[in-house]
């Protein structure tokens, strides 16, 4: 039975619509369509505006893109300093005495730092990276906890030409061997331990673990955070306070080919080794500045501005790190977890330094449902004018709590869709400019070409579909350090002359894209092609449900069985009839899930996304595959137990 179907089958429409409001649209940067109508005349030229009014370069460029497809240059000629970018053009500007950073410790202890006392820092770090040898073109390794040394680790870096790679404080030591391995790094940046839910965590003795397999790395320096005991090996490690307490704070900036490699940033992807996605410097710090400023509507004067992301990821690379210094920002930077020392934390964060962008992930989102409105409720979040989320589909009902308890039903939500690979945000709306839906990440951004294409390679202008990007940008990967045909084949492979970014999504009749997860996480139910994403939000929507977790398992009679895996808003209870039924009715019955387990969490990457690949496994009862990256393991064994059970049906 071969029945003509669509390439994803589209099953939710949601009809809320939200304008800016003519507050908002005052004050606002963008607020009719000019920047659109400009990028799509020339996309090259007006990125090359972009460049030229929001970075300062120490030699202009010759060529805007060379496009060796998939290979992409830009600005080629020119040369920068993207440390001179993030600090010393804003001190030049008298702007030397502004907050850069508020920093807060998850314990409570809190630091200032001005753009001058963040340049002087790095300058002094710069010397210190000299004077361990560190050269331009060589890699750095980064293993902190969130704290202002990690962002002076990265500038210092970038002043010098040397690239970072930046491992996230929660990866083992052998995720962090590997990557020390693969990017051949000479020198180790790491502390004695971070914060988080209250207690000391250790890295330096996991750094200690990491380096037994390793080669390069000839010198480590250790951050003094955590204060608990390290072992010091003689000759190789180094107090970072000792080496900066002599360290000069004289270290010009260096402009560097607008092509120099900026960092590598490991991403898993759902197979295989890691790869080193390379960033370099004159395209991504455009495409970051560009985007942080529009995106996020940025009044550097008057915005405090607050992004949760960890440095270890490319959010905090982006939006913490590069983009917002570049904008000469004011942001905070908490170190800790959201529930410590209750679970309000976040709130009242943005009531002490009356935050007005906040910027977080959907499953931080839905979390902070499931801890109930009392808890925002508390503080006084009225500084927000404006929120943000990343990193996976927002369901409309995460996206409507958040902006009615959070936003308190007047702050614009731009939902972005980006990737490790792209550098910035690709798909947004612009608040001024953009009626949002609430789910929906609307449109490409000005100077972004995105299509949906299906199993055939045709574009599709309704319904669901491949995730194309259709020409280059500033921001796009250069490729995967030492694996040039890994980089073709995993991106370019897949549709003829299309950067295929491995997610689905959909369009509406107002041609509104709709995220709709990994393209791997699509089911086939009786030759239906339903993404996890829509039974997710449809079960979402339902008032007892905090979360949901859907994967289709192989069955008998229809190919795949949706199974889903629920928590539910604490002290709340409902039926599995209930909850099938409902899933029935908001998006029809061939989305019913056939089971429904009760979980009080769900499985989780150390970044908040949903490990799907090991609901399957515990759904078709497979031994479990690779789990280290699992942030709680527990939560899987307790599922086993449970499916164990029989499941039970219609
Ligand atoms: O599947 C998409 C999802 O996250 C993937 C990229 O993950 P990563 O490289 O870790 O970067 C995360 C931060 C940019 C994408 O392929 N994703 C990210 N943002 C969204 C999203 N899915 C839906 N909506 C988003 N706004």
């Amino acid at each position: 039975m071969t029945e003509n179907h669509e390439t994803i089958d589209a099953l939710q429409w949601e009809k809320r619509t939200f304008a800016p409001s003519e507050a908002f649209k005052k004050n606002s940067l963008v607020v009719g369509t000019h920047l659109y109508d400009e990028a799509n005349e020339d996309y090259e030229a007006f990125w090359a505006r972009q460049a030229e009014e929001l970075v300062t370069w120490a030699k202009p460029w010759d060529t805007i893109c060379e496009w060796n497809l998939p290979f992409s240059k830009w600005f080629v000629g020119g040369q920068l300093n993207v440390s001179y970018n993030c600090l010393d053009r804003h001190v030049l500007a008298g702007k030397g005495d502004k907050v850069a950073i508020h920093f807060e410790g998850e314990p409570g202890d809190t630091r200032t730092v001005t753009y001058a006392q963040l340049l002087d820092e790095v300058q002094k770090f710069s010397n210190v990276l000299k004077g361990l040898g560190v050269q331009k073109g060589d890699r750095v390794n980064i293993y902190l906890p969130m704290i202002v040394e990690a962002v002076v680790a990265m500038l210092a870096c970038a002043r010098i030409g040397a690239a970072h790679s930046v491992v996230f404080g929660g990866f083992s030591s052998q995720a962090l061997a590997d990557r020390i391995n693969d990017a051949e790094a000479k020198v180790l940046i790491t502390a004695d331990g971070g914060y988080r839910r209250g207690e000391v965590f250790a890295l330096k003795p996991q750094a200690d673990e990491a380096l037994e397999n390793t080669t390069t790395v000839t010198s480590v320096v250790v951050v003094q955070r955590g204060n608990n005991p390290v072992d010091m090996k003689q000759g190789r490690d180094h107090w970072y306070h000792e080496l900066m307490a002599t360290a000069s704070n004289d270290c010009p900036a260096e402009p560097m080919d607008s092509e120099q490699l900026l960092f590598l940033l490991y991403t898993s992807g759902t197979t295989g080794k890691p790869k080193g996605i390379m960033h370099t410097t004159g395209g991504y710090l455009t495409h970051v500045t560009f985007t942080h400023k529009y995106v996020f509507d940025l009044n550097p004067e008057k915005d405090i501005y607050w992004c949760t992301a960890d440095v270890g990821w490319i959010t905090g690379h982006s939006y913490i790190v590069y983009g917002p210094l570049s904008n000469g920002a004011t942001q905070v930077i908490y170190e800790g977890v959201p529930n410590f020392p209750g679970n309000d934390r976040m709130w009242n964060i943005i009531n002490k330094y009356k935050v007005t962008i906040f910027y977080t992930a959907p499953t931080a989102i839905r979390t902070y449902m499931k801890w109930g409105v009392e808890e925002p409720a508390k503080h006084d979040l009225s500084s927000l004018r404006l929120l943000g989320s990343v990193g996976e589909p927002i369901n409309p009902e995460a996206w409507m709590w958040y902006h009615e308890n959070i936003g308190r039903g007047n702050c614009p939500i731009v939902d972005t869709w980006w990737q490790t690979e792209t550098g910035g945000i690709m798909i947004s709306p612009l608040p001024g400019a953009t009626t949002t839906k609430p789910g929906s990440a609307t449109f490409p951004l000005p100077g972004v070409g995105a299509e949906l294409l299906d199993d055939a390679g045709k574009p599709v202008t309704r319904g669901g579909g491949y995730l194309t990007l259709t020409h280059p940008w500033p921001g796009m990967l250069r490729g995967i350090w030492k694996d040039p045909d890994r980089y073709k084949d995993a991106y370019w492979s897949r549709f003829e002359g299309r950067y295929f970014a491995g997610d689905g999504a959909k369009l509406d009749d107002d041609g509104y894209l709709w995220l709709l997860g990994r393209v791997d996480d699509v089911m086939n139910v009786s030759g239906h092609r339903i993404s996890t994403t829509e039974v997710e939000s449809a079960l979402v929507s339902h008032p007892a449900v905090a979360e949901a977790a859907v994967v289709g398992a192989n069955d008998a009679t229809t190919g795949q069985a949706i199974i889903a895996y629920v928590t539910l808003v604490g002290g709340s209870e409902v039926d599995e009839q209930v909850l099938r039924n409902h899933v029935a009715s908001e998006i029809g019955a061939i989305a019913k899930p056939k089971t429904i387990y009760f979980t009080p969490d769900l499985p989780k990457t150390r970044s908040g996304k949903i490990m799907r690949r090991l609901l399957r496994d515990v759904a078709e009862g497979r031994n479990l595959g690779d789990t280290t990256t699992l942030a709680d393991a527990n939560v899987v064994n307790e599922l086993q137990k449970r499916a164990a059970e029989a499941p039970s049906e219609d």
